[in-house]
């Protein structure tokens, strides 16, 4: 990592990365591709805030990029928690300052038929997916656009825009972020602010492994095939980062209200 922000190269023949002087902030960012983004951003050379609930998790995050050069702070934090999420933020401007790029990650899943789903998975996905998405954008437009613009990615899925069997609450969660995204990217274009959305499919990390398993317990065959046949195989999360990386950079200058699936083309195939 390097701590040149010109562009081409420092006195060492290094280029600065891609993020060289920008803050990012990111939820989600301890563990699966919160984690690997975080590990991205700071290989471009971007000072990174993680806010997340898994302390060990985050702090060891946090270490693997100060032992790589760069800087990094752990914030534990319950996004879905509004005083949580203002508390975070007050220590974001403290200690790392004004940040131009918002990674809004977080976000679980549950698995079950909707006529079996109670209102408190509603409660319970609508708040970590949703709520924590609107917590966290609410403060970040506000910020970003006294300071000048940034970038904002959030985490949507291949489920915002399709249906899926035992998946129905989490649907109607990543439906609402991606719209999150689009709307944001219209009513902040004149701040400088650009937000998009990622729309992964299956993904290797805790929740995609989770998810298959229990999909494939309550009888459907994604490990028996329905994976290769949509998206030919499992998603590394570092290959969702990479498309996270270019969002949050200048090289997607004129890109914003976009849903960037990371897919393989099955959103494509339908
Ligand atoms: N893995 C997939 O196949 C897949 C596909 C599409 C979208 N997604 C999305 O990716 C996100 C999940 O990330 P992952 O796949 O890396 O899984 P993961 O479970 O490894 O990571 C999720 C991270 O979010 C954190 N988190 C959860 N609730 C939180 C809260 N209330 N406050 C703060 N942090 C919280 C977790 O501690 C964890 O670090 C979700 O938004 C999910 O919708 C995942």
């Amino acid at each position: 990592m390097t701590s040149n922000s010109n562009k081409g190269t420092d006195q060492t023949g290094n280029r600065p990365g891609r993020l060289a002087g920008k803050t990012a902030v990111i939820t989600g960012g301890a563990a699966g591709m919160g984690r690997t983004t975080s590990l991205a951003f700071a290989r471009e050379d971007a000072r990174v805030a993680i806010l997340d609930i898994q302390k060990e998790a985050g702090e060891e995050t946090v270490q693997m990029i100060r032992e790589a050069g760069g800087t990094a702070e752990f914030i534990e934090t319950d996004v879905s928690d509004a005083s949580q999420v203002d508390a975070a933020f007050d220590r974001v401007a403290e200690t790392l300052g004004a940040y131009n790029v918002l990674f809004n990650h977080a976000g679980t899943i549950t698995v079950k038929p909707l006529h079996e789903s109670t209102e408190d998975d509603y409660d319970r996905l609508m708040n970590i997916n949703v709520r924590s998405a609107f917590l966290v954008c609410r403060r970040a437009v506000k910020e970003m656009s006294d300071n000048g613009g940034g970038s904002i990615v959030i985490t949507a899925s291949i489920a915002s825009e399709l249906g899926y069997a035992l998946e129905s609450l989490y649907c109607m969660t990543k439906g609402a972020v991606l719209q999150l995204a689009r709307a944001i990217s219209v009513e902040y274009r004149d701040q400088g602010i650009r937000c998009n959305a990622v729309c992964p499919g299956f993904v290797k990390t805790a929740h995609g492994l989770r998810e298959i398993s229990e999909l494939d317990q309550a009888g459907q065959e994604w490990e028996e095939g329905a994976l290769a046949d949509a998206q030919g195989r499992i998603c590394e999360p570092e290959e969702v980062s990479s498309a996270v990386v270019f969002l949050a950079s200048d090289e997607a200058s004129f890109i914003t209200g976009n849903a960037l699936y990371v897919d393989n083309g099955w959103y494509a195939k339908g």
